[in-house]
């Protein structure tokens, strides 16, 4: 069962930890860190692994039929200590450009991040076991229709959380790929 908020409290202390190391290095350069420069390549580079976690982790924790590592719940905060963080990290990435497919890339990670938000809300409405299974409910009663109602928008929330997430995934991959042509390798 995911109760109480410890990932987003998590998540908000290493954001300001983050915050608090970028506005260390504007004031010793002076300047804000370029995108393709060490300090905001790295915080681009890093944010984007927790990325790759945030969609891998948890789905593999949740379809493994073998391998039992973990509760389902710490992987879920896991997925949105990871799903906070690492956007968070390429937002400071991007130096305040948002131009072309980079500014596409950035967009999709705010819908994604924020679709998270009332993913959240609706999963906690669902009755779990402490592994984050869902339990039966009772048929008849108003309680079991409002679950019934939660378990529906549930299902349609997947239809636009993971589909976004993969094309974030594709166009963010198409970026690396021309940023690190244009203007790292033939610098
Ligand atoms: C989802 C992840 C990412 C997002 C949303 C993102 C977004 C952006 C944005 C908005 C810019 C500024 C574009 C502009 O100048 O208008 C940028 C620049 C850049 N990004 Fe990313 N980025 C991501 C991941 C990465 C990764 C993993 C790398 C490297 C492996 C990378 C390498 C670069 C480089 C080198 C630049 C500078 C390009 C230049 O100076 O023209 N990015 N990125
Ligand atoms: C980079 C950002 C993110 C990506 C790429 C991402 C991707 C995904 C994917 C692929 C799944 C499907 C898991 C599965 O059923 O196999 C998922 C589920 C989920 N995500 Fe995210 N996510 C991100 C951020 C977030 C954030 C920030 C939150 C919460 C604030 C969140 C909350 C959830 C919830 C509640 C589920 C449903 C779990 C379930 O039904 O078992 N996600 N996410």
């Amino acid at each position: 069962m995911l109760s109480g908020y410890k990932e987003l409290w998590m998540s908000l202390i290493a954001s300001w930890l983050i915050a608090a190391l970028y506005g260390a290095v504007m004031y010793l350069t002076g300047s804000v860190p370029a995108a393709g420069e060490l300090f905001g390549h790295a915080l681009g580079i890093l944010g984007f692994v927790l990325m790759i976690f945030t969609e891998t982790l948890y789905s593999l924790r949740k379809r493994s039929r073998s391998v039992r590592w973990g509760k389902m719940s710490e992987w879920l905060q896991f997925h949105i200590f990871t799903g906070l963080v690492g956007p968070f990290m390429v937002f400071l990435h991007t130096s305040w450009k948002f131009n072309g497919l980079a500014g596409v890339v950035t967009l999709l990670t705010l819908v994604v991040v924020l679709s998270g938000f009332i993913g959240r809300y609706i999963y906690t409405r669902i009755p779990r076991t402490a592994d984050g299974l869902e339990m039966d409910t009772p048929m008849g009663s108003a309680q079991a229709s409002a679950i019934a109602n939660a378990r529906r928008f549930m299902a349609l929330w997947h239809t636009v959380h993971i589909p976004i997430g993969m094309a974030l995934f594709t166009a963010a991959l198409v970026h690396i790929g021309a940023a690190l042509y244009y203007s790292t390798f033939l610098k």
